[in-house]
């Protein structure tokens, strides 16, 4: 959507702060041991505070509250039974609906000590984003976007998954525009002030192919099972630095 109102804002600050909390609260239940259906509790239990509802399950009827992948899962993973370890990646990804407006957050969290190799993937998750935050203004093409995220990722050596990157959002979950995580020199889209998106690098150690969904119907991973990192905003383009709207 495009912001047109000073409820429209307000509407979506909201929603992005009960994001950036159920976020919050999840990141600190991570653990050896904690299982993923754990954590999806611990988020619901913030949206339900709040009278926020879960945006996957409203638009797509997914089987949990917070899509959770773990390792080589890359995104729409499904909270269940499965115990985290020490040494794994897990990523929580949080979108809310609140009085019909949504915003949608991730990241990627390590559980306990993780390898070095781990430690840069996030990293370099990390940076894409800031520096795809960096360059999305109002006249600016969309595809600077994918521009920054993949050469900040490629930098580290490591890949983008094309088939996986962000898009509008704010009355739905997904909507126009997409906006991929690497270049795409065709796309002539310009970014407009007031246009609500998720900028979002979904990375890879090993590959930029991804599979799925698996046999669970929604998970999707990394193609030779390498490890994957995931963070996210949502953001509202300006003529300035965008308003990141799920900032702790
Ligand atoms: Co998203």
């Amino acid at each position: 959507m495009s912001i047109e109102s000073e409820q429209d804002l307000a509407g979506l600050r909201a929603a992005g702060k009960v994001v950036a909390e159920a976020l919050a609260a999840m990141r600190a239940a991570v653990r050896p041991g904690v299982t993923t259906r754990q954590l999806d509790d611990v988020g619901a239990s913030v949206f339900a505070k709040h009278g926020a509802r879960s945006a996957p399950q409203l638009a797509y009827d997914f089987p949990g509250v917070n899509c959770i992948s773990v390792n080589d899962e890359a995104v729409h993973g499904v909270p269940s039974d499965r115990a985290l370890a020490e040494g794994d990646l897990v990523t929580l990804d949080v979108t809310a609906e609140l009085d019909g407006y949504m915003a949608d957050a991730a990241i990627t969290v390590p559980v306990g000590a993780v390898t070095d190799d781990a430690t840069r993937l996030i990293d370099a998750a990390e940076r894409a984003l800031t520096r795809a935050i960096g360059v999305a203004h109002a006249g600016v093409r969309l595809n600077e976007i994918g521009r920054a995220v993949q050469s900040e990722v490629q930098k580290a050596g490591f890949f983008v998954m094309p088939q996986l990157g962000g898009h509008g959002i704010g009355r739905t979950i997904h909507e126009p525009p997409s906006v991929p995580n690497h270049y795409v020199a065709s796309d002539e889209t310009v970014l407009t002030e007031g246009l609500v998106i998720t900028i979002e690098p979904i990375i890879s150690a090993t590959t930029s192919r991804s599979v799925g969904p698996g046999s669970d119907g929604w998970t999707i991973a990394t193609a030779d099972h390498g490890l994957s990192a995931h963070v996210e905003h949502t953001v509202v383009i300006t003529r300035d630095a965008p308003l990141v709207l799920t900032a702790a």
